[in-house]
């Protein structure tokens, strides 16, 4: 947000280059939920607005991440009980999706519920676990869905794009979910990757087997980083991510149910990746300087010849 008030080169590659707008961190709990039935639309209006003049639509993230409950409640969670708890969510939940009804068109409705490691289950440190118990995450898809019956709900998650522990969890989730008829539409996947990455069987199949179930998916926030230690980063490297970006791209575009391809960020001038993994970077379609990487032409091209 501070980017886009404060850096007009910024805000004309967003609007030159995208389609669909996500906002990086302002539609979180932890930004928008400011007292128990208190809400801060601010940022998130300004973005619908900036959306609308440009003609682009808006992705919805998140309606829900354990890494996103509001200091409030977590500085006074022993003067709620569950129930009351529960409707505070529920009120939220609906004030949300109601407010953006039929211009955020997907919505992240949970993020990254689903643990790492090699018998993952939901994740059970979550707030949300601990307060209302392992069956927290079909309500926000029926609340959801009564506040904007044409919105897409979906699953988000990281590290899910190959067949593996975790994406087999997910998995069984959507399918549970599925199964009791909760309305869930897609899966997210992130898409954070690492240069030397490319599209193998595995991502294939994974991805077939969540169309097979009868879900989109979309790909949600795509950067693939690289080591830089300091140093711009050598045109072998930046081929060897355009070699990513454009296998993953692919994946989307030969795949059944992919409705979606969205990177986390545009410019390697503002990036999560090198405040999250010190001696990283330069994971995005466009350099500091805004000029675009061989991955955006890689990118670029894949496009045109779809
Ligand atoms: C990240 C933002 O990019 C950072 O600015 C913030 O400090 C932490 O969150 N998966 C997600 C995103 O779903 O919400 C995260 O965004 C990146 C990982």
């Amino acid at each position: 947000m501070a980017a886009l008030d404060g850096d007009p080169r910024y805000r004309a590659a967003l609007a030159r280059e995208c389609n669909l707008l996500v906002a990086e961190n302002v539609q979180k709990p932890h930004a928008l939920w400011r007292g128990p039935t208190t809400y801060d639309f601010t940022h998130t209006d300004r973005l619908a607005q900036f959306a609308h003049d440009h003609g682009q639509t808006l992705r919805g993230h998140t309606l829900l991440w354990h890494q996103s409950v509001p200091r409030w409640l977590q500085e006074h969670e022993n003067d709620y009980s569950s129930e009351a708890l529960r409707e505070l969510l529920q009120a939220y939940v609906t004030a949300v999706v109601r407010r953006y009804r039929g211009v955020i068109t997907v919505w992240d409705v949970i993020n990254e519920a689903v643990e790492d490691g090699e018998t993952p289950g939901l994740r059970p440190e979550s707030f949300w676990y601990r307060k209302l118990g392992p069956d927290y995450i079909a309500p926000l898809f029926h609340w959801a869905q009564a506040a904007d019956p044409s919105a897409r709900l979906y699953y988000n998650d990281y590290e899910a794009e190959a067949i593996g522990p975790k994406s087999d969890a997910i998995y069984r989730l959507v399918q549970d979910l599925l199964a009791r008829g909760v309305p869930i539409h897609g899966v997210g996947l992130q898409g954070h990757l690492e240069n030397g990455w490319r599209l193998e069987e595995t991502h294939r199949a994974n991805v077939r087997r969540l169309a097979a179930l009868g879900l989109e998916w979309q790909i949600t926030e795509a950067d693939v980083r690289m080591p830089l230690n300091g140093a711009p980063p050598t045109e072998s490297a930046l081929a060897a991510q355009a070699d990513a970006y454009g296998d993953l791209l692919e994946l989307c575009l030969t795949e059944p149910g992919c409705q979606g391809f969205v990177t986390w960020g545009v410019t390697d001038a503002y990036s999560w990746i090198p405040g999250f993994r010190p001696g990283w970077g330069a994971s995005l379609l466009l350099d500091e300087d805004f000029r675009p990487k061989p991955a955006y032409f890689a990118i670029a091209e894949a496009l045109n010849n779809d």
